[in-house]
C-alpha cells in the first residue's frame, strides 16, 4: 500500500456565492440535500487522523456556506488535525471569525480573483466581493492566524500580477499562491477565455522570480505553472493514489479533487467504505497508481516515476481515455491538441459556474 497521505481535502459543499469560470468543482455540482452531515464529517476526520493525516483543508465551494462550519472546525481540531480554511472570504464577519478561532482554526487561505475591483467582480461573478475580501483578510490577521492569498491567474488577469503580489503584502499575508488555471471541468469550458499566451507566461515567471528575491523572508510565493506551453506534463497530484486524498460534499473518496470529471469512474463513499480501505484497496485509487497501468510511450519512459504519466483528468478531458498519456507531454500522439487550443484562445466572455 502507498504511504498514508499527510493531508485530507474536505470539500464541505459545492454552494458558493462566487461563480468563478475556472472552478475546480465538477460540472455537475452536488446540492445541499446530498451533503454529508456534521457527524459524518467528524467521523471522516477521525478516520483521516487514524490513517496518518496531519492536516485538513476545509474547502468547497465555499466552506463557510455551511451553517455548521464552526462545529466542523471543532471536530477537525478534536481529531488532532491542523485545520486550514480555504475560503472566498465574502461570508466572513467578526463574530464568525471569533467563533472559528475559538473552535481551533489554525490557518486561512483566501482567494482573490484580480487586483482591480471591477476585474475581480467580473471574474468571480459577484458584486462587492473584493471589498468583503479586504475585510476578511483584516479579520484573519487581527485574529493572529496566518494568512495565505490564493490568486488563480490566466489570460484576463495576468497583467495585474505585480499588483496581486503587492496586495498580499498590504493585506498581511505570509504566503501567496500564484496558480495558473488547470484545464478540466469549468476551466476547460472556458479555456479559450483563460489560456495565457506564451509571452504572458514568460512575463509571469519573471515577475514571480523577481518578487521572490525582493520579498524574501517576508512573503513566500508558490507558483503553479500551466502545462499547455510545456513539453513535459506535471506530476499531477504527485502521482495518482500516492499523496492526495479528498472527500467530496456527498462523501465520495477521491484520488484527485477533479477525479469526478472522469465520467464512468466509480468512487468509494465514506457512508460505505473507510478512508483506509479506499486508500489501500479501492479500484479507483489503484487504477493509475504506480507505473503498471501506463500505455506507450509512458511505459519504460525514463520520466515515468517523475511525472507519473501526467494528469489523468486532463488525459480524459482531452482524449476521452483517462489511461492515455497526458497530451501535455510532447511524446503523446495528442500533443498537437494543445497548440490548437492555444491558437484558438482569445475569447473574452465567460461561462460562469452554476448549478444545473
Ligand atoms: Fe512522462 Fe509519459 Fe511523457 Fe514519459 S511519455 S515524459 S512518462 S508523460
Ligand atoms: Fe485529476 Fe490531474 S487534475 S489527476
Amino acid at each position: 500500500m502507498a504511504d498514508a497521505p499527510l493531508a485530507l481535502l474536505a470539500e464541505l459543499t459545492h454552494r458558493c456565492p462566487l461563480r468563478c469560470p475556472y472552478c475546480s468543482n465538477p460540472a455537475e455540482l452536488t446540492r445541499a440535500s446530498a451533503e454529508l452531515s456534521t457527524a459524518e464529517w467528524a467521523r471522516v476526520f477521525n478516520e483521516a487522523a487514524a490513517l496518518g493525516c496531519l492536516q485538513i483543508h476545509l474547502s468547497g465551494g465555499e466552506p463557510t456556506a455551511r451553517r455548521d462550519i464552526v462545529e466542523i472546525v471543532a471536530a477537525a481540531r478534536a481529531a488532532g488535525l491542523y485545520t486550514n480554511l480555504i475560503t472566498a472570504g465574502v461570508l466572513l464577519d467578526a463574530p464568525l471569525m471569533g467563533r472559528l478561532v475559538e473552535a481551533g482554526l489554525d490557518h486561512v487561505q483566501l482567494s482573490v480573483q484580480d487586483a482591480e475591483e471591477a476585474g475581480a467582480e467580473r471574474i468571480g461573478g459577484m458584486k462587492g466581493a473584493m471589498a468583503k475580501k479586504r475585510v476578511a483578510a483584516a479579520l484573519v490577521t487581527a485574529s493572529g492566524l496566518p494568512l495565505t492569498l490564493n490568486a488563480v491567474v490566466h489570460r484576463q488577469n495576468l497583467h495585474n500580477l505585480p499588483r496581486l503580489i503587492e496586495i498580499a503584502l498590504e493585506w498581511g499575508a505570509g504566503r501567496i499562491e500564484v496558480a495558473h488555471v488547470q484545464y478540466y471541468g469549468w476551466a476547460l469550458a472556458n479555456r479559450a477565455a483563460l489560456l495565457p499566451t506564451r509571452a504572458q507566461l514568460d512575463e509571469a515567471t519573471r515577475i514571480v522570480e523577481a518578487a521572490r528575491a525582493a520579498h524574501r523572508g517576508r512573503l513566500v510565493i508558490d507558483y503553479v505553472v500551466p502545462d499547455y506551453h510545456a513539453a513535459r506534463p506535471k506530476a499531477c497530484m504527485g502521482g495518482w493514489g500516492r499523496r492526495f486524498l479528498g472527500v467530496s460534499p456527498a462523501g465520495n473518496i477521491l484520488p484527485c479533487h477533479a477525479a469526478e470529471s472522469i465520467t464512468g469512474m466509480a468512487f468509494p463513499n465514506v457512508r460505505e467504505t473507510s478512508l483506509a480501505a479506499a486508500w489501500g484497496e479501492s479500484p479507483a485509487f489503484n487504477a493509475f497508481r504506480g507505473t503498471g497501468w501506463m500505455p506507450e510511450p509512458c511505459r519504460g519512459c525514463e520520466h515515468a516515476e517523475r511525472d507519473w504519466g501526467g494528469c489523468r483528468c486532463q488525459a480524459f478531458a482531452l482524449t476521452g481515455d483517462a489511461a492515455a498519456t497526458d497530451p501535455a507531454c510532447a511524446l503523446s500522439p495528442h500533443h498537437g491538441m494543445l497548440a490548437e487550443a492555444l491558437a484558438e484562445a482569445g475569447e473574452t466572455s465567460f461561462r460562469y459556474r452554476e448549478f444545473r
